[in-house]
């Protein structure tokens, strides 16, 4: 019944995840079968959208994927009239025979109705720049500044972090706004020590550059075209979906204040490094010493990605034409960049195209987020993106100076990893989403951190072990 709801594909992931013996047994209520194999048909938006189209594999993706998948094959022995059995092989894409053939089988219930239209459509994986035609953004301006960004080490500790933040914030609380870029351009040329503030009014639709004296990138400000902040308010109802409860009015000043951060990203941050190709990883172990984590040999999902996939993919889905027009906005002004930081997202284990958020290798859920002073472990830069409806929350840049009030439908790529910064106390419903790349993936994008001689890659692979 399932596989005639859906595909043949069914099969292994009702294998996977342990149901068959629940499925074939009593467990699951005919009833309830019937049920999810109607839900599956009409696939909708909110039930089992996601799940269809991500993980079921649409039937035009079979159709056009090339690949071992089209050659999967099966035996079909239908009786003839005389009652001998004629084995017909059937490959996995024929899926109109197969519907033919599970469409026969008496089932003793209604018929399922015709798929929906969402079947047809091809989404193999997370899509890299989709439409990248079709976005239509700002126009830039580029401002230099006197500043002249260095790699320092953060001014920031554990045991200071505290007094820093409180004094940085009562020093952005008099920060000096600015009307329009010109007058931006006009003050940063006097730096003093008191912050600039900067919000996305003084944009005029357009995006904000900001360099250093040697062009390296202090921030890039925007804000998304209209169409695009409709897409954010549904992501936020995703968002209240999937935590219920957290998303609340807050004040940042209050006593027992906290924030909660859920990280759906792949950590690079090595065990262990390096093998003789003569050993499988797997086999080597530590003198003295017990248990070895493996897993941590190579790159992996965060325990709240692998904990909560489902979540995990709804809120994927609901961003994924916001990250589209993040991807090009990301690579426009700075392709340089761009081009580093997608090499790790490119050289996660089985293959690329598995961040939603590429280039970046994940994305960050701050739900009532002020942070502290801090500077980040990312590769390059990162985007921050505030949602829902605050007053405060301005982010911070020590080194630079420059304060950012940013609202819902604004956007702020900056050195995350170089500058420290910091949030001023917000009241309201504040959520940031934080793109970013572990930079310890370049370790695995070079030569898989000391196992390439153990890892089939793209190329065809590099194993000495089969040389
Ligand atoms: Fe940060």
């Amino acid at each position: 019944m399932l596989c005639l709801a859906g595909t043949m594909y069914i099969l292994p992931i009702i294998a996977a995840m342990g149901m068959r013996s629940k499925i074939a047994g009593a467990e699951i209520a005919p009833q309830d079968i019937v049920s999810l194999a109607n839900a599956l048909r009409e696939v909708k938006h909110g039930q089992w959208f996601t799940m269809v189209q991500r993980f079921m594999i649409p039937i035009n993706y079979i159709r056009t994927h090339p690949g071992y998948i089209q050659h999967l094959k099966l035996i079909h022995n239908p009786p003839d009239s005389q009652g001998q059995q004629t084995p017909v092989i059937l490959s996995f894409r024929d899926e109109e025979k197969l519907d033919t053939i599970f469409d026969s089988i008496e089932t003793q219930t209604y018929r399922l109705p015709h798929r929906s239209k969402e079947w047809m459509r091809t989404v193999p994986s997370w899509p890299k720049i989709q439409f990248a035609d079709q976005v239509v953004l700002p126009r830039l301006q580029k401002i230099k500044t006197p500043l002249q960004l260095r790699k320092t080490k953060s001014p920031v500790t554990k045991s200071n972090r505290n007094q820093v933040t409180e004094r940085e914030r009562r020093y952005a609380a008099k920060a000096i706004p600015v009307a329009s870029i010109k007058d931006l351009e006009d003050k940063v040329c006097f730096l003093s020590r008191r912050y600039i503030e900067i919000n996305s009014k003084i944009l005029n639709g357009e995006a904000l550059h900001i360099s250093d004296r040697d062009n390296n990138l202090v921030a890039l400000l925007f804000s998304v075209p209209d169409e695009y902040r409709q897409m954010l308010i549904h992501a936020l109802e995703h968002i209240h979906a999937v935590m219920p409860g957290e998303l609340k009015d807050d004040d940042s000043r209050t006593a027992f204040f906290r924030y909660l951060s859920i990280h759906y990203v792949w950590y690079a941050r090595f065990g262990e490094s390096g093998s003789p190709a003569s050993v499988h990883p797997d086999h080597l172990k530590k003198p003295n010493k017990g248990k070895v984590n493996v897993q941590q040999r190579m790159p992996r999902q965060s325990k709240e990605l692998r904990d909560n996939h489902e979540e995990y993919a709804l809120l994927a889905d609901a961003f994924a034409d916001f990250f589209d027009l993040i991807r090009v906005a990301a690579y426009l002004p700075v392709p340089e960049q761009y081009d580093e930081i997608k090499i790790v997202a490119e050289s996660l284990p089985m293959g690329g195209g598995k961040s939603p958020a590429y280039p970046f290798t994940g994305f960050v859920l701050n739900v009532s987020s002020c942070t502290w002073a801090h500077r980040d472990g990312d590769k390059i830069m990162c985007f921050v993106i505030p949602l829902d409806k605050f007053i405060g929350g301005q982010l911070g840049q020590i080194e630079t100076g420059f304060c950012f009030d940013l609202q819902m439908g604004d956007v702020l790529a900056f050195p995350s990893c170089d500058i420290t910064h910091f949030n001023c106390h917000f009241t309201g419903r504040r959520v940031t989403l934080v793109l970013h790349t572990d930079p310890k993936g370049d370790g695995w994008a070079k030569d898989c951190n000391g196992w390439a001689a153990h890892v089939v890659t793209a190329e065809g692979g590099t194993s000495e072990m089969e040389a």
